[in-house]
């Protein structure tokens, strides 16, 4: 058995090989540009790990670890677009670099290369797997449209909000565990209950990232901070604040989210801060990770085996970038 930080290594090993011909290589360089950038590469430790909780290794796990993180890469592609981001990894995003209409086609062409890595798969569950793969796929696009259609709402509640970013965040981390999970054979409640552990966990994975975009370290995170109230999105810190705020609050704030992007982040955060939704942060990520640890507890496999996912698990709530 591995350990989380052994993981890591294996995935980066087998990740951080050439996906792409040279040519043409105003299509193929925006691409290796932003791969060589890196990222945490949790979703294919993540993929590794729920294979590994039932038997040894299956090498074919690699293929299913590349295909998600080329799908979560080209997702990143098209979600800065649609954010409008100057930033990620510490480094401009493809389309600030290189354009949209590029950063669209290098992100498609990403997509189908994870198709490729699926398809290299020698697997009786490969069926399975692909319709997996597929479903969560399609949930992400939904999550995503959800995301901006809130945007322009303006009353969001909470429950809303909570399914939007498990549409379009925490189903992929759940996916990835489970999908390990079938390749090693797993019984369909272990994958049931690895998928909500997942799934939950994947949910305080958004929330803190959404903490993160409002109250990170610039230094630490990689991307803009106050990229989401520059974008009027409907993040839990804004839902709490609009509910807890007062008269004088709730105008200033109706005005600021029809001011422009570089006004408001400042005057904003401030509001948040005065509200305290800071530190309800922290409460409300807590139910997610307590829901993810009742799961944790039901997949039956013996202790140990688990370790590796609790220190995942760890990693991903308290993370800073
Ligand atoms: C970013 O995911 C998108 C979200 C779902 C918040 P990560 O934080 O895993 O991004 P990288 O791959 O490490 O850059
Ligand atoms: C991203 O949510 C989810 C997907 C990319 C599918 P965000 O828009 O919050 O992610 P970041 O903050 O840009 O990484
Ligand atoms: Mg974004
Ligand atoms: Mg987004
Ligand atoms: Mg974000």
């Amino acid at each position: 058995m591995h350990s989380f930080e052994e993981l890591l290594v294996l995935v980066k090993e087998k990740f951080n090989v050439k996906h792409f011909p040279v040519e043409p290589s105003s299509l193929y360089a925006p691409n290796e540009y932003f791969l060589s950038l890196g990222g945490k590469r949790i979703r294919p430790v993540m993929c590794v790990m729920g294979n590994e909780l039932f038997d040894t290794i299956n090498p074919n796990v690699y293929h299913l670890a590349n295909a998600i993180e080329l799908f979560h890469n080209f997702t990143l592609i098209h979600d800065d677009i649609m954010d409008k981001a100057p930033l990620r990894r510490g480094m401009q995003t493809v389309h600030t670099r290189y354009g949209e209409p590029t950063a669209l086609l290098a992100g498609d062409v990403m997509l189908v290369r994870a198709y490729d890595y699926l398809n290299m798969i020698n697997s009786p569950s490969l069926h399975k797997i692909i319709h997996i793969f597929n479903r969560t796929a399609r949930e992400v696009c939904e999550g995503q449209q959800l995301d901006m259609d809130f945007e322009k709402q303006e009353k969001v509640i909470l429950e809303d909000y909570i399914r939007m970013i498990e549409l379009k965040t925490s189903v992929l981390l759940a996916a990835c565990l489970q999908l390990g999970a079938v390749l090693g054979g797993a019984g369909q409640d272990n994958q049931n209950h690895l998928y909500q552990f997942g799934k939950n966990l994947g949910i305080a994975f958004q929330l803190q990232d959404d903490y993160l975009d409002a109250f990170g370290d610039p230094g630490k995170f990689g991307k803009q901070i106050g990229g989401d109230i520059m974008a009027n999105k409907k993040t839990f810190l804004m839902i709490k604040t609009l509910e807890v705020a007062n008269d004088r609050q709730t105008n200033e704030i109706q005005s600021l989210i029809k001011d422009n992007p570089a006004n408001k982040v400042d005057r904003m955060l401030e509001i948040f801060r005065d509200c305290g939704v800071d530190n309800w942060a922290k409460e409300l990520k807590d139910r997610y990770v307590d829901t993810a640890f009742s799961h944790f507890e039901d997949i039956a496999v013996s202790g140990n085996r688990k370790d590796p996912l609790r220190q995942l698990a760890m990693f991903l709530i308290e993370r800073e970038h």
